[in-house]
């Protein structure tokens, strides 16, 4: 079976989305990867195909019944376990680069993107779903969240990318020792008065390379503290101590 992502919504429509272009809507249409909609709206109860309800305890919004989405992951879960139930929430686990690694070498993953205020605690919890964010913002719901996770998953997949040399090298990559990537350059050599950085024309490839690991290490020390500290606790390094 290829890698499949379900996707639980209210909003079938939103998808492929961005997913159907470029390099992973090629690899959607040559079949290196799945996507399934299960429209959230078929499963709601009444003549309105109601799916939520006003929180219990009073306050703003809605909440998602059990019952409604107890019924749509059921029948996510008809094609057969794949992969774990994820559910898309400023509250969950930030996604990481790793996470997404985690995800590519699995059979997919199934997706629940809310709206509203959220979803009844208790399904979560009776089908095991796992909360995961993508940053410390709110969206308006989880489709473009979902829609992030994929692409950050999908890219990882053999023979989707087309040079995978390049995941070598990027920002988090194991290559990159889980720093940020070094900022890049191309002809011409001078621009509106700017140049390449010399020691990227040299030819030699052990300068360039050191230099591209000290461009990292900067970058990282100075946008992302806690990489840096990661990294330089891992590499057994003092903070504010160079390469
Ligand atoms: N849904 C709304 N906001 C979100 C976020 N930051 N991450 C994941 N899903 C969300």
């Amino acid at each position: 079976g290829v890698w499949t992502a379900r996707i639980v919504t209210l909003f079938p429509e939103a998808f492929p989305g961005i997913l159907g272009l470029s390099l992973t809507g090629k690899a959607l249409a040559q079949g290196l990867w799945n996507l399934q909609t299960i429209p959230l709206r078929e499963f709601g109860v009444g003549k309105h195909r109601n799916v939520d309800d006003t929180p219990a305890g009073g306050g703003a919004g809605m909440v998602i019944r059990a019952d409604v989405m107890d019924a749509a992951l059921r029948d996510a879960k008809r094609g057969g376990p794949a992969g774990p139930v994820l559910y898309m929430s400023p509250r969950g686990r930030p996604l990481t680069q790793s996470r997404a690694r985690a995800l590519a070498e699995g059979p997919g993953v199934t997706l629940i993107c809310g709206r509203f205020e959220g979803v009844d605690q208790r399904v979560l919890d009776a089908h095991d779903v796992e909360e995961v964010s993508i940053g410390d913002y709110v969206l308006t719901g989880g489709e473009i969240a979902a829609q992030v996770l994929i692409d950050a998953t999908v890219r990882l997949i053999p023979r989707v990318l087309g040079n995978q040399d390049s995941l070598a090298e990027e920002s988090f990559s194991i290559g990159n020792r889980g720093l940020l990537e070094h900022p890049q350059y191309t002809k011409p050599a001078q621009w509106e008065g700017r140049e390449i950085p010399e020691v990227l024309l040299s030819g030699n490839h052990a300068a360039i390379a050191a230099w591209r690991e000290a461009e990292a290490e900067r970058l990282t020390k100075e946008r992302r503290p806690d990489l840096w500290r990661a990294w330089a606790d891992a590499a057994g390094k003092h903070p504010g101590q160079a390469s």
